[in-house]
C-alpha cells in the first residue's frame, strides 16, 4: 500500500513537470477535426494511473477492444495517439517516416548524449545508420563467432552449480558482445573493467528519478556517463598514435570520411558508442532470459532443439572444433525459436514518435507536437495474424508470417541495425547451453517484471549445471 501511495505520488509530480516542460510544445488540435476515439482521462494526469498501475499491455489491449485500431489517450502530461494495426504502424514507421520524429525524454538523452543517432532523423541519422549498419553487416559478424563463442563458454562455466538471476547473466553477456562488436576483442583489460563498472552505474540511474543532486542514483549516473565519455576519448587518441584502423564499429565511425569527407567529432563518436551498448544490453538480454524461461517450460521443445544442436555438437567433435557461422545458419528449429520467443515475449511492445506536422490517417487527425505509439505488442498478440496467439508454437514459423506483421526489430528507417548481431549471440548461446547444460527455475514460476523491458519475475533466477560428460566417441 505504502509502495502503491509512492508510485502514484511518482507520477502526480511527473505529470506535472512534464506538463510544466511541454505545454508551450504542444498545441490544441482545432475545433473541427475528428481527433481518434479514446479518453484523456484527467486533467494532465490522463491515464497514467491506470496505464502503470497494471500489465501495460492489459491497458493496450483493453483500449484496442473497446475503440480499435486507432485511439487517444494521454499519458505523463503528454496527449498520444496509440496504433494497433499493421497499416497504421507500417505508416508511422515506414511510409509517412518523414512526418514522426523520434522523442525521448531529454534526462535519457543526456545519459546516453545527445548525438546518438536514434535521437535523430534526416541527414545525420543516415549517415550514423550506414556506419553503424556496416559494421554490424554479416561479412563482419563472421569473424566475432569464436569470441563470441568463448564469452559464452565462459559465462556458462561461471554459472555452473549455482542459482543465477538469469536475466543480470545475460546482461554482463550482452555486455561483454558489445564490448567485443565496439573494439573488436583487443581492447586492454583494464578499459574493459572500467568501462563495464562505469556503464552499470550509468544502467541503474537511468531509469531513476531525473534529479541531479549528489547521492541519487541520477546523480551518480551523469558522474559515471562522464568517466565513459573520458575513457573513450584516451581509446580513440590512442588508437589515433597508432595510426592503425580497425574494422569494428569504433574503427568505422573513427573513419567516417567517406561521405562528406567530414569527420565525427569524439562527442558524437562517444554518444554513439554508448548508445549501441545501450540498444544492445538489455535487449537481448530479456529475450535470451524469455528464451530459457520457454524452453523450461516446454520440455518436448527443449528435447528437440537439443536433438538439433547435438548433431552439430557431435559434428564438432563434442566441443574439440569450434562453432562456425555456416553452422550458426543451419539451425533451423533454434531459429524459429527465436522467432516465437520474440513474438511471445514481444520485450518492445512499442516504439514512440512524434507528428511534426499535422498527419491525417484514415480520417482521423494526429495533431502536430502529439506522440504517436505503434503498438508492436498488440499486433504480433492479434489472432488474425498469429492463431492461439497465447501459445508458444515455434512452428507456426515455418511459414512465413503475413507481410508488415512480425515487427521484433521494429522496422523503416528507425529499425533494428543489431538485429543479426542479436539473433548470432543468442544461437551461440542456445548451442552449448542446450547442448552440455540443464537447468532448474527457482521460485515463481509466472509473473513479469519491468525493467524497462519485460523480463520473468525477479529475473528468472535459475540453477544450471553441466549434464553427464560426453566422450569424444559420443557417448553420454
Ligand atoms: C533481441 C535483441 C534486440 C531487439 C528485440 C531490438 C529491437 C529494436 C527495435 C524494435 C528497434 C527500433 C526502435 C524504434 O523504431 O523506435 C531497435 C533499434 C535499434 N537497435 Fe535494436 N534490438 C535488439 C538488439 C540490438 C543490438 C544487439 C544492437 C547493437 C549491437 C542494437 C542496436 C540498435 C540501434 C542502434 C537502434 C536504433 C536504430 C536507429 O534509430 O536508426 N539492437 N532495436
Amino acid at each position: 500500500m505504502e509502495m502503491c501511495y509512492e508510485v502514484i505520488c511518482t507520477f502526480l509530480l511527473l505529470a506535472l513537470l512534464a506538463y510544466l516542460l511541454t505545454r508551450n510544445h504542444t498545441r490544441r488540435p482545432q475545433a473541427k477535426v475528428k481527433l481518434p476515439p479514446g479518453s484523456m482521462g484527467w486533467p494532465y494526469i490522463g491515464e497514467t494511473l491506470q496505464l502503470y498501475s497494471q500489465d501495460p499491455n492489459i491497458f493496450f489491449a483493453t483500449k484496442q477492444k473497446r475503440y480499435g485500431e486507432i485511439f487517444k489517450t494521454q499519458v505523463l502530461g503528454y496527449p498520444c495517439v496509440m496504433l494497433a494495426s499493421p497499416e497504421a504502424a507500417r505508416f508511422v514507421l515506414v511510409t509517412q517516416a518523414h512526418l514522426f520524429k523520434p522523442t525521448y525524454p531529454r534526462s535519457k538523452e543526456r545519459m546516453i548524449g545527445p548525438w546518438a543517432l536514434f535521437f535523430h532523423q534526416g541527414d545525420y541519422h543516415m549517415r550514423l545508420r550506414k556506419l553503424v549498419q556496416s559494421s554490424l553487416a554479416p561479412e563482419n559478424l563472421r569473424g566475432l563467432v569464436p569470441d563470441i563463442e568463448a564469452t559464452v563458454i565462459s559465462m556458462l562455466d561461471s554459472w555452473d552449480g549455482h542459482v543465477v538471476k538469469t536475466f543480470h547473466a545475460m546482461k554482463k553477456f550482452s555486455f561483454d558482445v558489445g564490448i567485443l562488436t565496439i573494439f573488436g576483442g583487443r581492447l586492454e583489460e583494464h578499459y574493459k573493467q572500467e568501462l563495464k563498472r562505469n556503464y552499470f552505474i550509468v544502467d541503474k540511474g537511468y531509469n531513476s528519478f531525473p534529479i541531479n543532486i549528489p547521492g541519487t542514483l541520477f546523480h551518480k549516473a551523469i558522474k559515471a556517463r562522464k568517466r565513459l565519455r573520458q575513457m573513450l576519448g584516451e581509446i580513440m587518441s590512442e588508437r589515433r598514435k597508432k595510426g592503425v584502423m580497425e574494422k569494428d564499429l569504433l574503427g568505422c565511425l573513427m573513419d567516417s570520411s567517406g561521405d562528406k569527407d567530414e569527420h565525427l567529432s569524439d562527442d558524437q563518436i562517444a554518444d554513439n558508442i554508448i548508445g549501441v551498448l545501450f540498444a544492445a544490453q538489455d535487449t537481448t538480454a530479456s529475450v535470451l532470459t524469455w528464451i530459457l524461461k520457454y524452453l523450461h517450460d516446454n520440455p518436448k521443445l527443449l528435447e528437440a532443439v537439443k536433438a538439433e544442436q547435438m548433431g552439430i555438437h557431435g559434428t564438432n567433435g563434442y566441443g574439440k572444433q569450434p562453432l562456425t557461422w555456416t553452422q550458426t545458419r543451419g539451425m533451423v528449429l533454434t531459429h524459429r525459436i527465436i522467432l516465437e520467443s520474440l513474438r511471445m515475449a514481444s520485450i518492445i511492445s512499442f516504439t514512440f514518435r512524434e507528428a511534426v506536422v499535422d498527419v491525417e490517417y484514415n480520417g482521423y487527425l494526429i495533431p502536430r507536437g502529439w506522440k504517436v505509439m505503434p503498438l508492436f505488442r498488440n499486433i504480433h498478440h492479434n489472432p488474425e495474424f498469429f492463431r492461439d496467439p497465447q501459445k508458444f508454437d515455434p512452428s507456426r514459423f515455418k511459414t512465413a508470417p503475413k507481410p508488415n506483421t512480425f515487427w521484433p526489430f521494429g522496422n523503416g528507417v528507425h529499425s533494428c541495425p543489431g538485429n543479426e548481431l542479436a539473433k548470432l549471440e543468442i544461437f551461440i548461446l542456445i548451442h552449448h547451453l542446450v547442448a552440455k547444460y540443464r537447468w532448474e527455475v527457482e521460485g515463481p514460476q509466472s509473473g513479469i517484471e519491468y525493467s524497462p523491458f519485460l523480463v520473468p519475475k525477479h529475473g528468472l533466477p535459475a540453477k544450471l549445471w553441466r549434464a553427464s560428460v560426453i566422450s569424444s566417441s559420443g557417448a553420454a
